[in-house]
């Protein structure tokens, strides 16, 4: 199969909404980072996602919606925080678990009796969701175990061959995926940290319990390998002098005849002399838009070891902080 990567025109939005209507993938844009779409009514759409991703098919899938007109179609019993949370927060980088409606697929949902829902507020996801009238159910549109893609070509990158279209919206502004919550129960709890702060939630929940990544079975999706790239990825810790630190990693690995590089906020660079450094800009909103980026960008330019520095745990430097222990599998400078 052909890939076309289409500008996001209003004939080709309608192209790409009638192939999902009649079961086929589309890669789109959203906020957070790109999504591989498929109508959430049809099992066989499901069935695709997962194997153009490679996709274990216990991993439950994310219904997209355009408005909540649509919401008591595929979720049900909806507790009144969770009205106050999409009051404040969608569309946008929120998504929330509720009891899910039968006529919900259980191939969409990894056959659990809940289903994640979010309204993206990426213009172009929301023209495409509205033509086509459908919701749909779309994971990363990334290979699985590899990083998100942000830019369409990181897609085409991963699924060319297997997909027919990706709607080019340019980069995602965010960089990392959607806060997940579950609505499901008496509390709110959060089960992914995301584009949408804890800190942002809990101002119209109330406190929120983070749930460990142990508590795997809640979240299927977290136990599997994530964001990895073919480089071997290191992590530091947050403090004043963990430039130093880095450093003396570089070198070793240099000594050893690595090829490392060194992800840094753009007003640290001078920290690391004549070593090898890719900016993150200059603020953790700029750091997060780039990371899943450069972890790719890492491979292109033949990096194999990638020493990223560590950020405050707060905002969206918690969720920063998740992808990075995810994609280095832990291992901290
Ligand atoms: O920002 C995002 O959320 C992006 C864009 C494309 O919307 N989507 C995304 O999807 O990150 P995906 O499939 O890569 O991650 C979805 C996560 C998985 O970890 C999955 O296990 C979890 O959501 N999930 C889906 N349905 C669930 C459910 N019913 N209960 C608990 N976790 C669920
Ligand atoms: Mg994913």
């Amino acid at each position: 199969m052909e890939t076309r990567i289409l500008q996001p025109t209003p004939e080709h939005i309608r192209q790409c909404a009638q192939t999902l209507t009649d079961g086929g993938l589309v890669a789109f844009p959203t906020e957070t980072v790109y999504g591989l779409g498929g109508n959430a009514w049809l099992p066989d759409a499901a069935k695709r996602i997962y194997e153009a991703k490679g996709r274990p098919c216990d991993n439950p899938l994310i219904v997209h919606l355009y408005d909540r007109g649509q919401l008591d179609e595929v979720a049900c019993r909806i507790p009144a925080y969770a009205v106050r949370l999409l009051d404040r927060f969608t569309p946008g980088p929120l998504t929330l678990v509720f009891g899910k409606q039968a006529a919900v697929p259980p191939e969409v949902t990894g056959r659990l009796s809940t289903v994640a829902v979010r309204f993206p507020s990426h213009p172009v996801a929301r023209e495409l969701l509205r033509a086509c009238g459908v919701p749909v159910c779309a994971p990363s549109a990334n290979t699985s175990t590899r990083p998100s893609p942000t830019v369409a070509r990181h897609v085409y990158d991963d699924l060319q061959g297997k997909i027919p279209y990706i709607l080019d919206g340019g980069s995602c502004d965010i960089g990392v995926e959607s806060t997940i919550v579950d609505a499901s129960g008496d509390r709110p709890r959060i089960l992914r940290l995301g584009g949408l702060s804890r800190e942002e939630l809990e101002d119209v929940a109330g406190k929120m319990e983070v749930v460990r990544q142990s508590q795997v079975a809640l979240c299927p999706g977290m136990k599997y390998k994530h964001y990895a790239p073919k480089a071997n990825v290191l992590f530091s810790a947050y403090y004043s002098d963990m430039a130093a630190g880095i450093c003396r990693r570089y070198d070793e690995a240099a000594a050893e005849g690595k090829n490392p590089v060194i992800l840094c906020l753009s007003d640290n660079a001078s920290k690391y002399g004549n070593r090898n450094v890719m900016r993150m800009g200059h603020t953790y909103q700029t750091y997060a838009h780039r990371l899943f980026y450069n972890l790719r960008a890492a491979d292109e330019q033949r990096f194999d070891t990638v020493l990223a520095e560590g950020v405050p745990d707060g905002g969206i430097g918690a969720a920063i902080i998740n992808r990075l222990i995810k994609s280095s599998g832990g291992q901290i400078i």
